[in-house]
């Protein structure tokens, strides 16, 4: 990793893990196969990131909308989650990782629930990489859920209406607060944000690559990390006064 990169290495990192599915059908396989080789990417790229710095990485597993997808693909991406946990945990365990999940997991099967609520609880005094799992996940959902639970404190008395500012109402999204990622990345190649972290991403740097997921490795990982330290962001500012800000950090 070149310096550069090194000393700009994003603390929180998401990703759409995208194209498992076109992955199989160029190889003439049920895009099952596709799925089945995004687990081992899953198990690469938990390990280059946290080898390569980054504190806080956000996969969106399975989404609200893939519950629509046909019956027996929902299955076997279930049968993934689970046998991906299971066989993960200790791994995960040695190198410190904290495991987490954001999503309305309540709606999985009660099996794959137990096993994530407990490597959650096993993994949660790790120092090391946080490694939040999206699940049954929707941005929209995840923000109607949050403007109801400040609604409902609100109606029994127990929040004022003026309290809730940008800062509070991001405690009640499932993220709480941790800080949003710094950079997004896209497998696959769509332009999109798939209703991914819609709040959380209002300032995320965004890279999508042509690499479908199963083929995205370490090295890939590393080139989405070099394009992010070449980046100047700005957050809504100019480059003038960004440029003025990052001077004045350098010089305290
Ligand atoms: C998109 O590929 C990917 C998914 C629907 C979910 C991602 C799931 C995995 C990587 C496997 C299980 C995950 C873990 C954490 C063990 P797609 O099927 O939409 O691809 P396509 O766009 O080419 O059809």
């Amino acid at each position: 990793m070149s310096d550069k990169t090194r000393a700009a290495v994003p603390q929180s990192v998401a990703i759409i893990m995208d194209g498992n599915g076109r992955w199989a059908t160029r190889r003439g396989l049920p895009r099952v196969m596709g799925h089945r080789r995004g687990v081992e990417a899953v198990r690469q790229v938990v390990r280059a990131a946290d080898e390569m710095g980054v504190k806080r990485l956000t996969l969106y597993a399975f989404s609200q909308e893939n519950w629509s997808r046909p019956k027996a693909e929902v299955s076997e991406l279930m049968v993934l989650l689970k046998r991906y946990i299971r066989s993960e945990l200790d791994e995960l365990m040695s190198n410190r990782v904290q495991v987490k999940a954001i999503g309305r997991l309540h709606e999985l099967r009660p099996d794959i629930q137990e096993l994530f609520n407990d490597a959650i609880l096993k993994t949660r005094n790790n120092d090391g990489l946080k490694l939040t799992f999206a699940l049954s996940y929707g941005g929209r959902q995840e923000i109607v859920d949050a403007a109801r639970a400040a609604a409902r404190e609100v109606a029994e008395g127990r929040l004022a209406l003026e309290a809730i500012d940008e800062k509070s109402f991001a405690s009640y999204l499932s993220t709480g607060d941790a800080p949003d990622p710094d950079l997004l990345i896209r497998t696959g190649g769509e332009q999109r944000v798939s209703n991914f972290l819609l709040w959380q991403i209002a300032y995320t740097e965004i890279y999508v690559t042509d690499t479908l997921w199963p083929d995205f490795d370490g090295a890939a990982l590393e080139r989405a990390l070099q394009d992010y330290a070449s980046r100047e962001r700005r957050f809504g500012l100019t480059s003038e006064q960004t440029g003025r800000r990052a001077r004045s950090q350098a010089d305290r």
